[in-house]
């Protein structure tokens, strides 16, 4: 019989009244199956509020400007010569290198164990201080256990006539256009490119 199920199992709890005319207040503590559907309303509520701070953990930029991870703002002022030592920017762990094909950030890690390899004037060339890799002015491979060049940053460089350029899918160096003036340069850490293979 459902009534006399329903009242084994609800347990009504009396609160004492001091006022011997105020009617008792009976509160029904809820049932077992009430109890699992709360259970039940909280997780879905948790598990939708972790799927929604998840979304905007992805919607929203993790990294300001400036630092690692995030887009670094290069002074054009600051742009080696053609052919000078490539500008190294230690916040964001590349450096700038401004080659006979253009401009390029180059990430400051060797491709084989993760170590930093120096820009070094007297050979024209990076060398790792690890295991000897040596890359040219725009990061390709020269020799040593690298497996590949180093890799890039994509980048973005706007002219004071208001247009742009932007690496490509190769992380190639940026031409500059002849009569063209550097506004600004932008090199987004968070966007690697895959340095080009060996050979
Ligand atoms: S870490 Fe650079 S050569 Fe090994």
């Amino acid at each position: 019989m459902a009534t006399t199920t329903q009242a084994v199992e609800r347990a009504s709890v009396a609160r004492p009244s001091t006022d011997t005319n105020e009617p008792t207040v009976r509160m029904d503590a809820p049932t077992r199956r009430e109890f699992m559907y709360y259970i039940w309303g909280a997780s879905i509520a948790l598990l939708l509020g972790q799927a929604g701070a998840g979304l905007l953990w992805f919607v929203f930029p993790r990294f300001r400007e400036g630092e690692f991870g995030g887009v670094f703002p290069f002074n054009p002022a600051d742009l080696p010569p053609v052919g000078a030592a490539p500008e190294w920017v230690a916040a964001g762990r590349f450096h700038v290198s401004n080659t006979e094909n253009g401009i390029l950030a180059l990430y400051g890690v060797c491709t084989h164990l993760g170590c930093l390899p120096k820009w070094v004037a007297s050979n024209v060339r990076f060398e790792c201080p690890c295991h000897g890799s040596k890359f040219t002015r725009d990061g390709s491979y020269i020799e040593g256990p690298a497996p590949r060049g180093l890799d890039r940053f994509s980048s973005t460089i706007i002219f004071t006539d208001g247009t742009s350029a932007v690496t490509d899918d190769t992380g190639d160096p940026i031409p500059i256009p002849e009569g063209k003036t550097i506004a600004e340069i932008r090199v987004n850490t968070g966007s690697k490119i895959t340095g080009p293979a060996n050979g």
